[in-house]
């Protein structure tokens, strides 16, 4: 037996925010993050919908790029005073993912969070409030997921909370808020949406509810990503319905270990000035990975059928070559958004450069550490192949040097 979940209701059209002042309830709490949302106008156009809808509105404000648990734990707080009975999660993935684990805390108290990362274990929410979010970023798709990334930065690593129950009940995905996306956000982003695809696809938990959904996301990233990122409003809004649908695909198909080595690497060098942002790791593990799974036959007949789907190789050229033409169409796709190759190239700022933020030295005494860390992920379990530690510490490096990968 297998679950297939999605929220309730997807709003989804320019202009669909308005679907708030259909909500009902007595409070809702609107929880953003750094100001872009009120910057633009749309925190209070939220407000306004919200309030005509005859709730009494608060808002929870400022929650950081990559958020922590003490940020969990404060929204937390302020969720347990206001006693709301809807969350609006509102931004990019980082204060909708914040915002998912505050609602566990607010519902269950004594939850740790130790407790909420025990994948497919928390107990059942709803008992308080229902939650709305609204994806400001075309990538994370965390609108639609049963996924929420929390860092914590004691021991500098970041830990998938993984579970139904947080699938909110209503997503809006309204194009107006993903035009006002900085260019480098629209690079990262999209490719983190293309790896969702990508990995939802050839994942061991793939089924006939998925399939249709990543490959139908590949077809429109590889369409309107670059556009998007070169401007063209059309792609851009395109794409934000492109990234939900590869998150209802890898919400139930589970992702691989491109995601398993970005969770683990992001904030492993923080000490040294920068993270390797979510996106951009992905962009740089992507073809790595894929030439790895691509040894299990399965995984390369599925990475054939996506190429197929592509039309970037001949439909009578082998598997081989079609895995061929997918990675070099992918370091393409890298090239023309300005995101480097390998972790050596990785600037503090995310762009291409001769010398990386990450020293060698620091990289390679930290490696079996990463290599560990990385296998224990949650996303490892449904990749087509399961690296002993060995080959991670191989295939890291290989994504620190941008090295060939023949094991
Ligand atoms: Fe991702």
């Amino acid at each position: 037996m297998a679950r297939f979940t999605l929220p309730r209701d997807l709003y989804h059209g320019k202009g669909s925010l308005e679907a708030l002042k259909t909500f009902e309830g007595k409070r809702a709490i609107i929880c953003v993050g750094g100001g872009s949302m009120k910057r633009f106008g749309f925190l209070d156009r939220a407000i306004g919908y919200l309030k005509e809808a005859g709730m009494e509105v608060e808002v929870f404000e400022g929650i950081e790029p990559d958020p922590s648990v003490e940020t969990v734990m404060r929204g937390a707080a302020v969720m347990e005073k206001f006693q709301p009975d809807w969350i609006v999660a509102m931004g990019g993935g980082s204060p909708i993912d914040a915002a998912k684990a505050m609602w566990i805390k607010y519902e269950y108290p004594d939850c740790t969070f130790e407790d909420m990362c025990k994948v497919f274990g928390l107990p059942k929410l709803r008992t308080k409030a229902h939650f709305c979010a609204i994806s400001s970023t075309s990538g994370t798709a965390t609108e639609v997921t049963a996924f929420s990334i929390i860092t914590n930065y004691q021991d500098r690593i970041k830990y998938p909370i993984a579970d139904f129950e947080i699938t909110p009940d209503v997503a809006i995905v309204d194009p107006d808020l993903a035009e006002t996306m900085p260019q480098k956000l629209v690079a990262h982003t999209g490719m983190d949406a293309i790896t969702h695809a990508i990995e939802a696809y050839v994942s061991t938990a793939n089924c006939n509810y998925t399939d249709p959904l990543a490959i139908h996301a590949i077809e429109m990233i590889m369409n309107d990503l670059v556009p998007s990122y070169n401007g063209d409003m059309a792609c851009r809004d395109r794409m934000h319905d492109a990234q939900c649908l590869a998150g209802m695909a890898f919400s139930n198909a589970l992702l691989g270990i491109v995601h398993s080595m970005a969770h683990k690497t992001g904030a492993a060098f923080e000490d040294y000035g920068a993270h390797i942002i979510h996106g951009a790791a992905n962009a740089m593990y992507l073809p790595k990975v894929i030439a790895f799974n691509a040894k299990n036959e399965t995984a390369k007949k599925r990475y054939g059928v996506i190429v197929d789907y592509m039309g970037i190789a001949d439909k009578s050229a082998s598997d081989d070559d079609k895995v061929a033409a997918l990675i070099a169409y992918l370091r393409k796709m890298n090239d023309d958004l300005n995101i480097p190759h390998c972790i050596k190239n990785y600037g503090a700022d995310s762009y291409p450069t001769e010398n990386g933020f990450v020293p060698e030295e620091v990289f390679l005494e930290r490696l079996p550490e990463i290599a560990a860390n990385a296998i224990l992920d949650a996303c490892t379990g449904s990749n087509p192949r399961i690296p002993s530690q060995e080959e991670m510490e191989k295939l890291l490096k290989c994504c620190y040097y941008d090295t060939e990968v023949d094991f």
